[in-house]
């Protein structure tokens, strides 16, 4: 326990470190991409010139006619505009149309977790997306057709998602950690043709069966016609099983295919993916991105954000299962001939200083992870990144969760050796791009805070009621739309409006965050203030771990609430009601079950960190249940007003066993 005296102290150690601020030096501002704060007012006189200027640096088939058509909530970006993504990814840099010719240039430097490597110059990109191109052609895939990809992080996850595009295909990709039954529901949803998985992949120095999962939920797939294997393992390696007629090996099918494949010319409005995300129900939402609006998104954050230069080799260490993967390992770096470098495995694996070895062996000059390795590599003591030469960093970055003062500093201190600037860039899934960040050679950069909104973004802090809030805490809130924002959710345009434009009205979108805004106008992200939870950086639905609690034979009912985690962000902790035939059973054992089933139902990214059996959940008079008050009970908290509550005593049962159980 801590005393008052130490708690007071902690208290002013964050204060202190919250009023920090860290200004650009002037060696990094004179190299910036951007250095004039007055961009700022620039875009924002008019931000459809603003964003068409980025859009130009594009490879267009056909010129757009309108720049932008707002009929809130629906968007259509660049408008009769016609262009390919694989086209701006990798024919320009090769066929030198767009004057600079990379075709000798790394485009992907790859690890592989057991220390194999690979690079692909852009040349051998642009063969390998032309030749599956032609492979997806072969099995059937035409424009406008899902596929559905669920691969580890090697290249050919992203060789896949550009020959997807080539075609005019939309891919649906799925992050390799979801188990099976969340990867059917993904492919059913999407209606997917094809599907893309490999033998397997590997994970602290385990081989992840990924085939053996995907044929597992290809029993209830009836959309998918085609599986294209990629073999990660040599022929040591235990083999899958391959379904003769149904299944193939994708180097078999490279070797037949040829390498020209030409691209479909494309209206900027066409889909480009589908990707799944947690929302406010049981069911993951589609959130579908078009092809030129989210292009110009990406290409310009990737410039401005990471300060992007020819010489850098860059490294996102999201999968690319996450909108992360696609926005800053493909369609950003790539559409700026940048040289990305991928990563297959865990950052401890075989000993804490993996990263560290991996950015001293590749010179890696931008980084860029999310919050909750953070916390993990300070955990893990400095010494680890101490004993690598780390020199070669000059911008790093953080996104998917708030990032901490103090991760921040230590960030800056250790890894960055006080030379390099912080960019925590807050956007979402639905967003497609950065959307509130510094930009690193004009913004004073304040430890905790994402600070203002990019270039040509107008987002601001709103009251319940729409009002806007100067200075002080609220819902985040975008006013005007934007290139990269999601245009729907698959096959739900209804849920789309009621979910993103209902709050406020007048085609203000809501984000679902809480935020305060500062006296200078910075923006401190508060978290989610809806019903999904941010564990170790990932999106999570409440309501979808409970559908797959309530899925087990011997549950009742369930309430799901998060409480915060000193690395995770937030950890899952879960009430439940067992069935009367299950009360006799060993608790023990039903804990370990019931995580058992729910990682088997999500994936191990969902396991409850704690579950707490109550023989009945705190309910109001009209039977909802108070997650409120479970939120504060598993928080430790003081509970709040209980006088609604049906069964007051309810809460006082559950309050004394999770004190026990701590
Ligand atoms: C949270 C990840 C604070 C936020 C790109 C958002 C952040 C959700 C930040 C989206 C940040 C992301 N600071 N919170 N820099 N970045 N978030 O869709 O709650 O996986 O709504 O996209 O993550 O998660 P998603």
């Amino acid at each position: 326990m801590q005393t008052p005296v130490q708690r007071n102290a902690l208290d002013i150690h964050v204060l202190l470190t919250e009023a920090r601020k860290f200004t650009p030096s002037k060696q990094f501002q004179a190299q910036a991409n951007v250095n004039d704060p007055a961009i700022y007012e620039k875009a924002a006189g008019d931000y459809e010139a603003f964003w068409a200027s980025w859009a130009r640096q594009l490879e267009w088939i056909e010129p757009w006619k309108q720049v932008l058509e707002w009929k809130a909530p629906h968007a259509k970006w660049f408008d009769g505009g016609k262009l390919n993504a694989s086209v701006n990814c990798v024919d320009r840099h090769v066929l030198g149309q767009g004057g600079a010719n990379l075709r000798n240039k790394a485009a992907i430097i790859w690890e592989g977790e057991p220390g194999d490597t690979r690079t692909l110059t852009y040349w051998d990109l642009y063969r390998a997306v032309n030749r599956f191109a032609n492979v997806l052609k072969k099995l059937g895939v035409s424009r406008g057709d899902r596929i559905a990809i669920y691969l580890p992080m090697i290249p050919e996850a992203v060789i896949a998602c550009l020959a997807s595009a080539r075609i005019g295909a939309v891919h649906s990709v799925v992050f390799g950690g979801f188990s099976s039954e969340a990867l059917r529901d993904r492919i059913n949803d999407a209606e997917a043709k094809l599907l893309i998985t490999a033998d397997f992949g590997w994970r602290r120095g385990k081989q992840i069966l990924l085939k053996n999962a995907a044929d597992e939920a290809l029993c209830a797939c009836p959309s998918i016609q085609n599986v294209v294997v990629v073999q990660r393992g040599g022929v040591s390696t235990p083999p899958c099983h391959i379904q003769a007629s149904r299944d193939h090996w994708w180097h078999r099918l490279m070797e037949d295919a040829s390498s020209s494949c030409p691209p479909e010319a494309m209206n900027a409005e066409d889909m480009l993916y589908i990707l799944y995300t947690s929302g406010t129900t049981g069911k993951p939402k589609g959130i579908v991105h078009t092809t030129g609006g989210y292009l110009t998104g990406v290409y310009a954050t990737m410039k401005w954000v990471f300060d992007l230069k020819p010489e850098d080799v860059f490294w996102c260490t999201a999968d690319i299962g996450w909108v992360t993967g696609h926005s800053y390992v493909v369609y950003g770096p790539l559409a700026n001939g940048a040289s990305v470098f991928i990563y297959e495995g865990a950052p401890d694996w075989p000993e804490k200083d993996r990263f560290w070895k991996l950015i001293e062996k590749y010179g890696i000059t931008i980084f860029y992870t999310a919050p909750t390795a953070i916390r993990a590599f300070m955990k893990w003591g400095d010494a680890w990144p101490r004993k690598a030469d780390l020199s070669t960093l000059r911008l790093l970055g953080s996104v998917g969760e708030p990032i901490n003062p103090e991760a921040w500093i230590w960030y800056q201190e250790k890894i960055g050796g006080g030379r390099c600037p912080i960019v925590d860039t807050w956007w979402q899934t639905e967003t497609g791009a950065i959307m509130i960040t510094p930009l690193p050679g004009v913004t004073v950069t304040k430890p905790g805070s994402a600070t203002k909104a990019f270039p040509g973004i107008f987002a601001e802090v709103l009251n319940e009621l729409g009002e806007r809030i100067e200075s002080g805490g609220g819902y985040a809130a975008i006013t005007r739309p934007w290139p990269s924002m999601l245009r729907t959710l698959f096959k739900d345009p209804e849920r789309y409006e009621k979910q993103y434009w209902s709050k406020w009205k007048n085609g203000i979108y809501f984000p679902g965050d809480g935020a305060k805004r500062d006296e200078e106008g910075y923006f401190w992200f508060l978290g989610r203030v809806d019903d999904v939870m941010n564990v170790a950086g990932h999106r999570i639905g409440t309501m979808e771990v409970e559908s797959a609690l309530v899925a087990h034979p011997d549950v009742a009912e369930a309430a799901v609430v998060s409480r915060k985690h000193e690395i995770k962000g937030e950890a899952i902790v879960a009430f439940v009601t067992l069935r009367e035939h299950a009360r006799s059973k060993s608790s023990r054992m039903l804990v370990e079950a019931i995580k058992d089933h729910v990682v088997k139902k999500i994936g191990a990214l969902a396991r409850p960190e704690e579950i707490l059996f109550s023989a009945d959940l705190p309910k109001t008079r009209s039977g909802k249940i108070m997650r409120r008050l479970l939120r504060d009970i598993a928080e430790g908290k003081a509970l709040g007003d209980t006088t609604t509550l049906a069964d007051p005593t309810v809460v006082e049962d559950l309050k004394r066993r999770y004190e026990e159980d701590e």
